[in-house]
């Protein structure tokens, strides 16, 4: 569903990637990592259009969405949750997730603030209360669940684990594999492997910009050295 060819981006003339290629299949999850630095948050917002010294291509779908705005990616079904969680702190629960509310591209709604409140019951009991008093995790749900009231069919998560507790970081693994059983494929870039393996069964490993390995964990794990050369564990 997502291919990118060859992928260069920088910034004021300083490479930030090159040579990114990958590709995403329906319904699966995509796991990204790499070291502080690597390259993760430049990749998915140059998936998302909003970078604009982009060399390569970007196809969704089957169409070339390279150098398209953000809304008009966003419209065609890619939700992104970007490292710093964007809500707005002075509405309400309620009022964010209203606010976010898309049709997906073929019009239907999958996705509805009722159904994403139940998947994260942490934030349905703050229904009423402002998105700026809600604890990081509860933040960090009412993120994801204002990219799906967009109806994607691919989301890309940058970091969603940060500074979150572990036992608030399994019920995001909760959430998020229940939104792949309903069939959302995703891009998710963790540092932290235990989020990433439990969401996706494939990684890509970005080392200084570039694709230093991509293929399943299983094959990732028969070489050890792979982890200890290009993620320094
Ligand atoms: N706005 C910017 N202007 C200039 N250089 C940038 C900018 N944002 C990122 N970079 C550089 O691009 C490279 C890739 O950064 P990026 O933020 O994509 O890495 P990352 O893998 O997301 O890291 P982290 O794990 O710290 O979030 C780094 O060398 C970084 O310094
Ligand atoms: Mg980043």
């Amino acid at each position: 569903m997502l291919e990118l060819k060859d992928i260069a981006t920088s910034y004021g003339g300083a490479r930030a990637i090159s040579d990114m290629s990958f590709r995403v299949e329906h319904g699966e999850a995509l796991a990204m990592l790499g070291r502080n630095g690597a390259g993760k948050t430049t990749t998915l917002k140059t998936i998302m259009g909003l970078l604009s010294s982009i060399l390569g291509t970007v196809v969704f779908e089957g169409a070339d969405i390279t150098r398209q705005t953000p809304d008009h990616i966003a419209q065609l079904g890619i939700g992104y949750v970007p490292e710093d969680r964007r809500v707005f702190s002075g509405l309400t629960v309620s009022e964010n997730l209203e606010a976010a509310r898309k049709p997906s591209p073929k019009g239907q709604t999958t996705w509805t603030a009722t159904k994403l409140l139940e998947l994260f019951p942490e934030i349905a009991r703050r229904e009423n209360s402002m998105a700026g008093t809600l604890s990081g995790g509860e933040q960090q749900m009412l993120s994801i669940a204002r990219a799906m009231m967009g109806n994607p069919s691919l989301l890309l998560l940058d970091e969603p684990s940060e500074g979150l507790a572990p036992v608030v970081v399994n019920r995001l693994g909760d959430a998020l594999s229940a939104l792949q059983e309903q069939g959302v494929s995703m891009v998710i870039s963790e540092q932290n492997q235990r989020l990433a393996r439990r969401v996706a069964n494939r990684v890509i490993l970005i080392d200084t910009g570039s694709p230093a390995f991509t293929g399943l964990f299983s094959d990732f794990d028969q070489d050890p050295s792979i982890a200890q050369r290009h993620l320094g564990v």
